[in-house]
């Protein structure tokens, strides 16, 4: 079969990369998760103490920053940092500098070129609007920010780290408005994307309707 593109966009916790890991499994797809990229670049520039707010700055520093993706691995300058980019500290400041557009340039260049001659699924804020406006499916994946922050409370328990629901919901909640008013890229659902809301559904549930969803547009 051809290759194909599948954008799955949506906001924090919506659960994106649990069901893009699954579907690319069961399909045999390659799986891009586009926001540990931002999240990349955001520890680089935590770790070297580079004030986010100065966009000349930022522009100074992108060409030290080299990202690759090696076997589910995500290295930052040849240094596995896959625990270090999910950090609060980092989750705090991923937002404001994924709104740099020589950061997004940057990224957006380098998606698209891991991309190529795949079949792929891409899970982002602007997969479907931006990097592949041309893709074959696109889903726009939602759930209510309550159960969202009671995901992502459980997520960082099981890591060990103790973060309370209300920090963390506050958090979700600013994630949302600066990721959906930015100039750059702005979350939002594409016009063509189909909406699938997992508020109630349990992930087994959320694959099943993602990958049907597939089998019905694409064929699978
Ligand atoms: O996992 P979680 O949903 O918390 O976030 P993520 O997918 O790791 O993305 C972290 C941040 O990166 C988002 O809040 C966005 O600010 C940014 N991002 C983006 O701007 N564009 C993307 N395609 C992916 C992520
Ligand atoms: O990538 P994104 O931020 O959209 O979400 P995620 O990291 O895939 O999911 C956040 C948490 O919600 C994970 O612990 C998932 O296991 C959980 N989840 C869930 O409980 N029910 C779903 N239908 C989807 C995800």
């Amino acid at each position: 079969m051809k290759n194909y593109i599948i954008a799955l966009d949506g906001p924090a916790g919506s659960g994106k990369s649990t069901i893009a890991k699954v579907i690319a499994k069961n399909f045999g797809l390659t799986y891009l998760d586009t926001g540990a990229m931002y999240r990349m670049v955001a520890l680089y520039i935590l770790e070297n103490n580079i004030d986010f707010n100065n966009v000349a700055d930022v522009e100074n520093i992108l060409n030290n920053i080299k990202v690759d993706i090696i076997d589910d691995k995500f290295i930052l300058n040849g240094k596995d940092v896959s625990l270090e980019i999910r950090t609060p500290e980092v989750t705090k400041i991923v937002s404001p500098v994924s709104a740099i557009k020589a950061v997004r340039v940057k990224l957006v260049d380098l998606q698209r070129e891991i991309s190529k001659g795949k079949k792929v699924i891409l899970d982002g804020r602007d997969i479907g609007t931006v990097v592949f406006p041309n893709a074959d499916l696109k889903i726009f994946l939602v759930a209510s920010p309550e159960e969202r922050a009671k995901r992502r409370v459980k997520d960082y328990a099981s890591k060990g780290i103790t973060e309370d629901f209300e920090t963390v919901l506050k958090d979700i909640l600013e994630r949302d408005h600066t990721d959906s008013t930015r100039k750059e890229s702005p979350l939002k659902k594409a016009e063509d994307a189909i909406e699938v809301d997992t508020s109630f559904l349990n992930i087994e549930e959320s694959v099943q309707t993602i990958s049907n969803l597939i089998k019905e547009k694409i064929g699978g």
